[in-house]
């Protein structure tokens, strides 16, 4: 049978209280306060089509399907059609370094760089979805509350559509280029003398009271997006499994999607065993982390404080979706100190990838996880880095320049005149 679109439906659905909205509604939450998901009915064919079909597609360069997110519309908005608007975003790669999984301390360690999308983080496989759907809602303007990531990724997308787009951004914690990709898009940017999870609280009470589209991953559709980091990453892996998904965790929009993506995955019969999710949060940032250690009995929330700004997070909008995500995957949560993130974000750094603080917690947290048993030595790890190396460079610059004492992986510039004699020096000091 062939795989096709058009007769597929999809509606949205409280995961609270099983309400269902229509796939155009645009309120960010159903209306007992629940989070929503897109659900979509499943495809009419078998897992080998499936996978025949998206396998097909690798080799087609026009769009949508030249997208790594578009490539899976079946999975990801099968009704969209001309309005699908793509940078392109995704195709994204795996990269292996010894270096790196020796220091995390497995025998292999797969990295999934989400820093090579256009804006130079995950968030754009969630803003084409997001900004498509914004296009068949037509409202008054977009926005989204961000650490910077999101701002950067929104305001782009929102200007390649031509819609009104309005970003809220906590004063004096966003790193300067994330803030100047917001400028330099266009978006209107507000900088709030207040955190993040004020900023998310504003704008989600500005999107029930004044009619703009929220983009935030509360938004169902931003998660259908994200859910091809999973899916592009096993159809690298010629859809065999790992053992473990690794990922950092801060508003939690990933945890859930990734959640999903194999809940989906293994239903659709793309894949025939679910890998485990294992979450890390930084330690001064770790709701969820406390959650997790209590069985979630209790959601917790915390004044968040780590230099991993993506992730501070202190009240993480997605957690009933992420608890789901951990406890369908047997899956779980850990934390790491901003020491082992700094130490994480050398090692993958110096062996030429390079990342930003907060995606540098997801190789921090698997040599956690095998230290404490958890992940052993010869399963197959998979772990995402999320954002780009030019986020937060202050940061980057005070580690290797100016931090005392000198930290373990830090390579101090050195100063010289314009004059080869001292030139020479240096390069005799290397060779010794
Ligand atoms: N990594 C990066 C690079 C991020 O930008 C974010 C979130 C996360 C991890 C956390 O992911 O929320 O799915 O658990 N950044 C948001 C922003 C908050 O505004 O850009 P999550």
């Amino acid at each position: 049978m062939s795989v096709t679109s058009e007769s597929r439906r999809s509606w949205q659905c409280c995961i609270a209280c099983g309400d269902r909205l229509g796939e155009l509604d645009p309120r960010p939450r159903c209306d007992c306060g629940g989070l929503l998901d897109v659900i979509h009915a499943a495809p009419p064919s078998t897992g080998s089509e499936l996978r025949q079909l998206l396998d097909a597609r690798r080799t087609d360069f026009q769009a949508p399907a030249s997208s790594g997110v578009w490539r899976f519309r079946d999975l990801v908005l099968p009704s969209a059609g001309l309005e699908v608007l793509s940078h392109p975003e995704g195709n994204t790669p795996l990269l292996e370094r010894e270096s790196i999984s020796h220091w995390a301390k497995v025998a292999r360690l797969v990295l999934k760089h989400e820093g090579h999308n256009p804006t130079g983080s995950f968030k754009d496989r969630g803003m084409t979805v997001g900004i498509t759907q914004a296009r068949r809602i037509d409202p008054r303007a977009v926005a989204c509350a961000s650490t910077g990531n999101t701002a950067a990724s929104l305001a782009a997308y929102a200007a390649q559509a031509a819609i009104p787009c309005l970003v809220l951004v906590p004063q004096g914690q966003i790193a300067g280029g994330k803030l100047a990709q917001a400028l330099a898009y266009g978006a209107t940017t507000l900088l709030v003398r207040d955190g993040f999870d004020r900023c998310l609280a504003l704008i989600d009470q500005a999107a029930a009271e004044l009619g703009v589209y929220l983009l935030n991953s509360i938004n169902p559709f931003r998660i259908e997006g994200q859910k091809t980091i999973v899916f592009e990453l096993l159809q690298q892996l010629a859809w065999s499994p790992p053992d473990w998904l690794v990922v950092p965790a801060g508003n939690l929009g990933n945890t859930a999607a990734f959640g999903k993506a194999l809940e989906e995955a293994i239903a659709w019969g793309l894949i025939e065993r679910r890998p485990r999710i294992a979450s890390v949060q930084a330690e001064g940032a770790a709701p969820f982390a406390q959650s997790f250690r209590d069985g979630f009995a209790t959601r917790h929330e915390v004044v968040p404080d780590t230099i991993a700004s993506a992730i501070r997070i202190g009240n993480p909008a997605s957690y009933d979706r992420a608890v789901r995500a951990i406890r369908d995957t047997d899956g779980v949560v850990t934390t790491v100190s901003d020491e082992e993130i700094l130490e994480a974000k050398a090692v993958i750094d110096v062996a030429g990838i390079g990342c930003e603080p907060a995606s540098a917690a997801s190789v921090a947290g698997v040599r956690r996880l095998v230290r404490d048993g958890v992940i052993g030595f010869d399963q197959r790890v998979v772990a995402v880095l999320t954002g780009h190396i030019l986020k937060d460079p202050e940061l980057l610059l005070a580690y290797h320049q100016t931090s005392e004492p000198v930290p373990p992986k830090a390579n101090r510039p050195i100063e010289i005149d314009g004059d080869l004699g001292q030139l020479a020096r240096v390069l005799q000091r290397l060779e010794t």
